[in-house]
């Protein structure tokens, strides 16, 4: 379509000499209204057309292919276990963002002391109105995130939804799990008691333990060989910061090409 200039003079007359609702001619009188100054019509049309040019590659889905409305229900509950990840993902997401507001891991510059953040749970769990509910909230819809990212993973396994055309969203979805597990591991270090700073040396470890790579690799992730102050530090930006862009972009690419593609039918 041509976006030429346009004659737009006649619109009030068309208008006037049409039987009309008040509502409908609300509605065309701020439509020519807008259309006059930012040609919305024209790029309605644009989208339409958009509109309907995506959905005429959409494959018809096993039940629409097959009519199969009401012997395959049984299948769906395992088919929502995506939506299930997202729904715990936007869940943890939230309760984080509030948690955000009253944690700190205080850890490294002047004054920096990493015991800051351990006191800074005790406050959350003790003081906090709602504090130990929405910790609870943040660490409970993160467990739920990772078993169901797994369990959506062993579905599409099963029902042989990464095969041809979908690998390469089985590809993104390996990537997604990952980081799914290193969300779940910075997290658990940002408590930094006990358990998070033995489970930090852990990671120096296993970093270690990578060939001629391991200290550089140690140094970049934990900043030092033994759990540090640093260490603190790159954890907390890693899962407040770099993690959720990244991981919510590749969230929404993923869903958009199981969009584009339908979902598969079982092999
Ligand atoms: C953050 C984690 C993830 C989210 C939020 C997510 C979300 C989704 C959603 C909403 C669907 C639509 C169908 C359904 O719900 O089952 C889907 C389909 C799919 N996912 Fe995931 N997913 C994630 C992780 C994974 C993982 C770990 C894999 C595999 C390694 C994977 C591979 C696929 C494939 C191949 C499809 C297409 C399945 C079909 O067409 O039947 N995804 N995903």
């Amino acid at each position: 379509m041509s976006l030429e200039p346009r004659d737009d003079h006649d619109h009030e007359a068309w208008l006037e000499n049409k039987d009309l609702t008040p509502v409908e001619r609300g509605y065309l009188t701020t439509l020519m209204w807008l259309d006059k100054r930012f040609r919305v019509v024209d790029y309605l049309e644009l989208l339409e057309n958009l509109y309907y040019k995506v959905n005429l590659q959409m494959p018809k889905s096993h039940t629409e292919q097959y009519n199969l409305d009401n012997k395959f229900w049984y299948w769906y509950p395992l088919y929502s276990l995506g939506f299930f990840s997202l729904l715990a993902y936007l869940v943890a997401a939230f309760s984080g963002a509030l948690l955000g507001f009253y944690y700190t891991p205080g850890a490294t510059g002047a004054g920096g002391d990493p015991e800051m953040a351990y006191r800074q749970l005790e406050f959350i769990m003790m003081d906090l109105n709602f504090g130990y509910m929405l910790r609870s909230i943040h660490r409970w819809s993160a467990q739920v995130m990772t078993a169901a990212v797994f369990l959506h993973m062993l579905r599409v396994y099963f029902t042989g939804a990464y095969k041809e055309p979908r690998e390469l969203n089985w590809l993104l979805g390996i990537v997604l799990i990952s980081l799914t597990l290193v969300f779940g591991y910075s997290g658990y270090l940002l408590t930094w008691d006990q358990l998070a700073y033995w489970a930090s040396q852990i990671g120096v470890e296993m970093a270690l333990s990578i060939p001629l790579l391991g200290e550089w690799v140690a140094n970049l992730i934990f900043g030092g060989f033994t759990p540090n102050p640093a260490t603190l530090q790159r954890m907390y930006i890693m899962h407040v910061f770099l993690l959720p862009f990244i991981v919510t972009a590749l969230i929404a690419i993923h869903i958009g090409i199981v969009w584009m593609q339908g979902i598969a039918e079982p092999h």
